[in-house]
């Protein structure tokens, strides 16, 4: 759960170019010849896609399970007249609207530990889209969350944020473990220290497309991250796109 990382979420994420993120998506829309005017963005975050699809001119609603995430998105978004926030959960989530597409970024659907619940955000998406809607999301593949990060170390010095993110991969159910603890300096260089515990469920890409049927999406399509090509088996961000 994203609690206090939430302030420096977009810290950390500097190096993530969400400009090129929404290219992609424009992109996907053009190949699957989709002008959707009425957008739905599910675990938006700190809003950093959600900006760019706002200024796109979309009608967006976007939301989120964490207030802390959403309270920095509400910064970013407040000037758009074109924008509603909400704070949902995926899982369960009731919009009294029908969308053209339902996107959600960056492995948010990794924290859906459980597949009856993945299975009934999938059918929550169909329920929200219009007939000819799209819906877009990736992954973090098995193989990244079990051979590259999982059961890894990771230690990073920032100017302000020296943080270590330990990770384990539990075998028995595909969970990888993600312990966090971070140092945060103020203006004085004293550091405080918070930790967060966050978990990514490793989704194998046939399970995903197999889900996505049971929910009533008959065409789905998936694609190596960020292009057009086939998803090998060291592919680690895996982008779906499903319509009914
Ligand atoms: C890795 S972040 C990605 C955020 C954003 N999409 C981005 O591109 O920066 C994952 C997000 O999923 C949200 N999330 C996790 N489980 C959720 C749920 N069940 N419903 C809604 N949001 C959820 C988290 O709060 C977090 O903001």
């Amino acid at each position: 759960m994203y609690n206090n990382f939430a302030y420096i979420y977009d810290e950390l994420m500097a190096d993530i170019d969400y400009k090129d993120w929404y290219l992609y998506i424009k992109s996907i829309f053009d190949k699957f010849n989709k002008m959707p005017k009425k957008l739905l963005e599910m675990a938006c975050g700190t809003g950093n896609l959600s900006y760019y699809l706002a200024k796109g001119g979309y009608d967006l609603t976007c939301f989120d399970l964490s207030s802390e995430m959403l309270s920095i998105a509400y910064n970013k978004l407040i000037k758009f007249k074109n924008v509603q926030i909400l704070n949902q959960n995926m899982v369960d989530f009731h919009i009294n609207k029908k969308f053209d597409a339902v996107i959600s970024i960056c492995d948010s659907i990794n924290y859906i530990e459980d597949k009856d619940d993945l299975l009934a955000v999938f059918k929550n998406a169909r329920e929200h889209l219009d007939d000819d809607g799209i819906f877009i999301f990736d992954i973090n593949s098995h193989y990244k969350l079990k051979h590259i990060i999982g059961n890894n170390t990771f230690v990073e010095d920032r100017e302000d944020i020296f943080y270590v993110w330990q990770n384990y991969f539990d075998e028995s159910n595909d969970i990888a473990e993600f312990y966090l603890s971070f140092f945060v300096s103020d203006e004085d260089g004293k550091y405080t220290r918070f930790d967060e515990e966050h978990f990514e469920k490793a989704y194998y890409t046939d399970e995903i497309i197999e889900l996505l049927k049971q929910a009533s999406f008959e065409k789905v399509h998936c694609f190596d991250g960020f292009t057009f090509n086939k998803p090998n088996e060291k592919s680690e961000r895996i982008n779906f796109i499903a319509m009914v």
